[in-house]
């Protein structure tokens, strides 16, 4: 089933989606070379690409002039269910043109009727293997598409408006760009402007045509390209030996063409042109384009280019993403569909020297082995060059990859020194001292001033009591949690302490945290500092030692209390205390150890990027912890500091709730009440950053508030603009969505009307029963 199908398929049961979808207007212009992505211009401009279902489907979006009626000029949608599956794309004015995946026949398409083909009868029963369209006419290069390395003569016809019809368009044979000279030769690729076409001969070199053809000055040398494009009026094309561009045309479309920089791929717009740098794989556009609006920091494999939008697919992901002219926000209805795409064409054969084979299995889909619709198939992008500036090359491109670059402060031997610099020596403990930070997070902080005036008093004060034993209970929740990735994910609790916290020796400790050396050292809050330590069994544990301030400004009663309820709750989403030692005045609490660091840093920080399906892990297993908290402590206990820094990661990626403050338990059920409201508002606010990946605050944004930006387009139907597009999209959305309107209803203005953590725990289990495909 193709990604798209599959949005459909979404779309029924999620009209708000739908809607979303529909709202959609794209007012591009662009031109044609050949790409997996391409787009239409015009008043009547869409996009399409070709997704990644492995069918090489084609998903178009953009204004449907179909729907076109005075009072819907506006409405916009995706369509794709009368297009053919197409190996390459190219767009022209109003239309855009491809190449069958099965045939190598021409096809043309408007969005008016996009099950009809605009090529003429003439050429229809024709193969090509490059095509090109320009603003009003198509060129294309005779042969399969799918023999390697064919060479073929040029065929030309006009696509344009119908002068008795002035909505519809209609093709013929093209004179104007029909010529004897032309004719009789064979071309390796081809690409099309207004007025003119140009195309690479066999040994190099540049043959440009047509009408406006003579403006070009392309000169006469035997130059080869890996690459070329044609705007409006100037034509560029990637050099093969130094991977540098050259254009040649109106000056005025490519002024500010960066010097230095090597490209991969290039794309026109109507007088500018972009291209994706060989070395960071970032966007760079030149000629008359406002470059603001380009993005930095994302690497692309593939874009194609209009004076309103850049549409590309992102290198991490394959994620659609398009970004506008006007505005650094997309115009309301202006976001491409969710989809996965191709991020290069399928050609046979095996990949040339200084080209890697796009590898299908990095999109961590189980029944994706290809995005080709045949095996012999492959995806040839060439590969990056050297790294930018703070990364170093941490693996060279290979049959298969892509050059990886790693940043410099990964750096960890001679290997990456000359790229990065030696490191001098504190350098390198902030290094160390940076990465076990990011290992484990704080444990501490509202549980300021915890100090153990008796030991072994846990064992005796019962304040509190839990209602079910935390590691037997929920068993059945497990069961529901087999999404096929991850082991098991309520690990059982560490026996070390069965209920019971053990007494640990400063001895014991001191020798576990190598004397309670900086480099041991994790994290840091009020309380005082959380070391790793390493028991004498082998054991990894996060150590908790008090500062001399919390010593002395000790109430002795709260700390007798705060302890016995950290004593007291054990539940397998809780960071559960294991023990404690209070010997020669050091006051330390001993948890149990959290590998994989905090939620907060991977959503946020530099930690490894989680997955659709770890991602609802986490947001169900934390709402059981908070729940537990909540509902099975008597009296509850609100957590005070619900947020991502405080859900740490186990070893088997279970989410643990850390930091919980105690309240002060006067027994005032009222204000209890209002506190677990709040805890569920902090909650939602967690389930927005999961979302969104962007921070609950953050001063780079307008609005900075995430509840102030997510909110609003949650109520509008339009939950899939805030949906995280740095994480690989699951082929069913849905689950996302709701989500979102799980998201939605905690953070609530009203307190009364935010659901209950049990409410939203049991939402969550049934997301995640129902499964989310991934
Ligand atoms: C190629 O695909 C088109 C559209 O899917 C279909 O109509 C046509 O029959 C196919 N041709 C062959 C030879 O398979
Ligand atoms: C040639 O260029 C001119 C001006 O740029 C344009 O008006 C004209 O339509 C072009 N010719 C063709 C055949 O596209
Ligand atoms: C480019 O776009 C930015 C952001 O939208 C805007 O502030 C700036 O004025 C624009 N510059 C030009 C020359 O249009
Ligand atoms: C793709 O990558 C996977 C895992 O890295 C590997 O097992 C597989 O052989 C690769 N496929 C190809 C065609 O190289
Ligand atoms: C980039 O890498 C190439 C080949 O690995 C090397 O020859 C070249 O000097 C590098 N360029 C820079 C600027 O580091
Ligand atoms: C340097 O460290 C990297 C990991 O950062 C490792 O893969 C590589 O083998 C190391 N090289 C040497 C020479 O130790």
């Amino acid at each position: 089933m193709g990604v798209h199908r599959t949005l459909y398929k979404s779309c029924k049961l999620l009209p708000p989606l739908c809607v979303f979808l529909h709202l959609f207007f794209v007012y591009v212009s662009g031109f044609g070379s050949m790409a997996p992505i391409s787009a239409a211009f015009g008043p009547d401009g869409f996009f399409c690409a070709i997704d990644a279902s492995g069918k090489q489907e084609v998903i178009c979006w953009g204004k449907n002039s179909s729907s076109l009626s005075p009072s819907s000029s506006s409405s916009t949608s995706i369509f794709s269910v009368d297009i053919p599956a197409m190996a390459a794309l190219s767009g022209g004015e109003g239309f855009l043109c491809g190449i069958l995946s099965n045939t190598s026949h021409a096809y043309c398409w408007d969005s008016i009727n996009p099950g009809t083909d605009l090529v003429p009868l003439v050429f229809r029963a024709t193969a090509y293997s490059h095509i090109a369209a320009g603003k009003s006419h198509v060129c294309a290069i005779r042969g399969s598409y799918y023999s390697d390395g064919d060479l073929g003569p040029v065929d030309c016809w006009d696509i344009s408006r119908d002068s008795i019809n002035n909505k519809s368009l209609s093709s013929k044979q093209s004179s104007l760009f029909y010529n004897q000279s032309i004719a009789s030769l064979v071309f390796k690729r081809v690409v099309s402007g207004e007025g003119f076409s140009c195309a690479e001969l066999r040994d190099g070199g540049i043959l440009c045509w047509g009408p406006n053809s003579t403006n070009l000055d392309v000169p006469n040398v035997s130059e080869k390209f890996v690459a070329l494009a044609a705007g409006q009026d100037a034509v560029c094309g990637i050099s093969e030996v130094s991977g540098g561009v050259k254009c040649w045309g109106s000056a005025d479309s490519f002024v500010g063409l960066p010097e230095t920089a090597g490209y991969v791929t290039l794309t026109a717009g109507e007088r500018h042109f972009c291209g994706i740098r060989r070395d960071t794989h970032e966007v760079d556009c030149w000629g008359s384009l406002n470059s603001s609006l380009i993005p930095k920091n994302t690497g692309f494999m593939t874009i194609a280019s209009s004076d309103r939008a850049i549409c590309g697919i992102r290198e991490d992901n394959l994620v659609l993403d398009c970004w506008f002219s006007h505005s650094p926000e997309a115009p309301p209805g202006y976001d491409p569909p969710l989809e996965l795409c191709s991020p290069g064409l399928c050609a046979p054969g095996p990949c040339r020297e200084g080209e890697f084979s796009f590898n299908a299995s990095i999109l961590n889909e189980p029944d994706l082995k290809s995005l080709c619709v045949r095996k012999d198939l492959n995806i040839c992008i060439r590969c990056g060059l050297n790294c930018s500036d703070g990364h170093f090359l941490s693996s060279p491109c290979t049959l298969n990859s892509d050059r990886i670059c790693t940043a410099c402060s990964l750096c960890q031997n001679s290997s990456c020194w000359d790229t990065c610099g030696v490191p001098s020596s504190p350098e390198t403990k902030q290094t160390h001292w940076h990465q076990w930070r990011r290992i484990l997070l704080i444990v501490g902080g509202s549980v300021a001033g915890l100090v153990l005036i008796l030991l072994g008093w846990c064992v005796h004060t019962r304040i509190i009591g839990s209602k079910k034993d935390g590691s037997g209970s929920k068993k059945h929740h497990n069961s529901e949690l087999e999404t096929g990735t991850e082991t098991d994910s309520c690990a059982p609790l560490v026996p070390l302490c069965p209920g019971i916290p053990q007494i640990f020796r400063l001895s014991e400790l001191k020798d576990a945290t190598n004397g309670f050396k900086e480099f041991n050292e994790v994290g840091r809050g009020r309380y005082g500092f959380v070391y790793k330590a390493v028991l004498g069994d082998g054991q990894q544990v996060a150590v908790k030692r008090a500062n001399a301030a919390t010593i002395i400004h000790t109430n002795s009663r709260d700390f007798e209390m705060e302890l016995d309820i950290l004593c007291k709750i054990r539940h397998c989403n809780i960071v559960n205390l294991l023990g404690y030692c209070c010997e020669m005045g050091e006051r330390l609490l001993v948890y149990e150890f959290m590998p994989h660091g905090t939620l907060h840093d991977h959503l946020h920080g530099g930690l490894s990027p989680l997955n659709w399906s770890l991602r609802f892990k986490i947001a169900m297993q934390a709402a059981r912890g908070l729940e537990y908290l909540h509902n099975e402590l008597v009296p509850p206990l609100v957590h005070q500091n619900v947020k991502t820094s405080n859900i740490l990661l186990d070893f088997h990626w279970g989410a643990r709730i850390a930091d919980f403050g105690l309240i002060a338990s006067n027994d005032d059920n009222d204000d209890a009440g209002a506190d677990l409201t709040r805890d569920v508002y902090d909650f939602g606010i967690v389930l927005l950053e999961i979302i969104s990946g962007r921070k609950g605050y953050d001063r780079d944004y307008t609005p900075s508030s995430i509840v102030e930006w997510a909110v609003p387009l949650i109520k509008q139907g339009k939950a899939a603009a805030i949906i995280d597009r740095y994480a690989i999209l699951p082929r069913n959305v849905e689950p996302l969505l709701k989500l979102a309107d799980i998201a939605e209803l905690a953070v609530r203005g009203n307190p009364s009307k935010r659901p209950t953590i049990s409410d939203i725990a049991s939402w969550l289990d049934q997301i995640v029963k129902d499964g989310l495909i991934l």
